[in-house]
């Protein structure tokens, strides 16, 4: 097969790394890539967001399977665009990605279907926001209703502090038309866990799980990112709250999805909160998590092929997939100043040398080759990930490979996994 991934960062890395393994792949192409994909996929300079580009790469290069790793182009309707052209494509359609794309038109989905959420309500208008949020006391979260590059989320401490948020997302200033509506959502006490489930519009075949750090700084401190580590399993997310999930959560929203007339294809991500009553859902994305993705596919044993050619083809129903019960684990170096202001271009050394530690890998974030060297090209910047038969053990292969990486200009955090880490103890 002839396969296309479209995006760039450290996710498409993992999921080139792991589809060009598969004997069923015999060309493999990333669209746009980086300098790490660049060793096992052909980068097509075609930005993740051009939809009418993606499609023509496709059609050009007489590709079998496109992959999407974003959320972008799948809210656009790359996926639509390209089943149109006759290309299986691994992704949902642009109205069941609104599961991510909508944060309101997931609540409601919730709400009709008994799937257990926060209690919530939508607005548009700002001074009904504000009466709501005074009646409903801090802490509170506000939500624009559309994509905001993972910053349309406010955890408010305090009732001014979220009517400020809802004034400023309604007024259309922040985030344009994404914050034209906001969810405004009850805080929701517990543990943070991610779960990823693969659905075929009918069937929803369970992943693993895993725990992310979003917070910029060592303690879960600092302002929030698009991640900065992660680790799988996460030893709060055992095979009984994984069977409650899909009981209670997957499998009613694949459901309701299908009873809608716009079913889910693709890999539901669950962003759940483990409270004193079990899993409740805070939000849908309809991609893998970055950087949830790189340690799935280290812990991941079967091909990964068949799988996704399954979730585009309806097949999940009698589908199995082996994983190592090894602990992976991946620690995000991105360049000073990120999740604000960042320089670029400054240059990675020693990767090779990492690269060799027992159990590492390194996926690249945002890189770009200039002949030899490797250039920093993004805020987020390398994965560098490890797997071993403990946590404590996968992270110290982590670290002694971040050791390694001579880059001066980036920064990470000392302590992913240190929940896992403490239980284990
Ligand atoms: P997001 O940008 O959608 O990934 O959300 C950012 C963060 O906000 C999440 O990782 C959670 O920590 C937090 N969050 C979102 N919704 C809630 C909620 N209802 N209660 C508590 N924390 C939440
Ligand atoms: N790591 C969080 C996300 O992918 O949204």
């Amino acid at each position: 097969m002839r396969i296309l991934v479209v995006g760039g960062g450290g996710r498409e890395h993992a999921l080139c790394w792991a589809i060009s393994a598969s004997p069923l792949c015999t060309k493999l192409y990333c669209a746009p890539g980086n300098a790490g994909i660049a060793q096992v996929a052909d980068c097509v300079g075609v930005a993740a967001e051009d939809v009418a580009g993606q499609v023509a790469l496709a059609t050009r290069e007489k590709i079998d399977f496109v992959v999407v790793g974003p959320e972008v182009p799948l809210a656009a309707g790359l996926a639509d665009r390209l089943a149109e052209a006759g290309l299986k494509v691994f992704g949902p359609s642009a109205k069941a990605a609104q599961l991510e794309s909508s944060k309101g038109f997931t609540k409601e989905l919730c709400r009709s279907h008994n799937i257990p959420t926060g209690a919530y309500e939508r607005f548009t208008d700002a001074d009904k926001a504000v009466s709501y949020i005074r009646a409903q006391g801090a802490p509170i979260v506000v939500k624009a209703d559309g994509l905001a590059a993972g910053k349309g989320v406010v955890v408010a401490e305090t009732v001014d502090q979220a009517m400020e948020a809802a004034r400023d997302m309604l007024s259309g200033n922040r985030f344009g038309a994404a914050g034209a509506s906001v969810v405004i959502e009850e805080f929701l006490v517990g543990e943070e866990a991610s779960f990823f489930a693969l659905c075929d519009g009918e069937h929803a075949l369970p992943l693993v799980g895993a725990q992310d750090h979003k917070r910029a700084f060592d303690g879960d401190k600092g302002p929030n990112t698009g991640g900065m580590g992660a680790y799988s399993p996460a030893p709060i997310f055992d095979a009984a709250m994984q069977q409650r999930t899909m009981d209670e959560i997957i499998l009613p929203t694949v459901r309701a999805m299908a009873q809608a007339g716009t079913p889910f294809k693709g890999v539901l991500y669950a962003g759940l909160m483990i409270g004193p009553e079990g899993p409740k859902i805070f939000e849908y994305n309809c991609r893998f998590g970055d950087p949830e993705c790189q340690v799935l596919m280290m812990r991941l044993k079967s091909d990964i092929v068949p799988a996704l050619i399954a979730s585009a083809d309806g097949g999940l129903k009698h589908f199995d997939l082996r994983w190592s019960d090894d602990t992976a684990l991946t620690v995000v170096m991105a360049a000073k100043g990120y999740p604000d202001a960042y320089q670029k271009g400054s240059e990675i050394r020693g990767l090779e040398a990492a690269g060799k530690v027992e159990g590492v890998q390194i996926f690249h974030a945002g890189t770009k080759s200039d002949g030899n060297r490797v250039l920093a090209n993004g805020g987020r910047v390398l994965n560098v990930s490890a797997i071993a038969p403990t946590v404590a053990e996968a992270r110290a292969r982590a670290y002694r490979a971040v050791d390694l990486i001579d880059w001066p200009e980036g920064f990470c955090r000392r302590d992913i996994a240190w929940r896992a880490v403490g239980r284990q103890k």
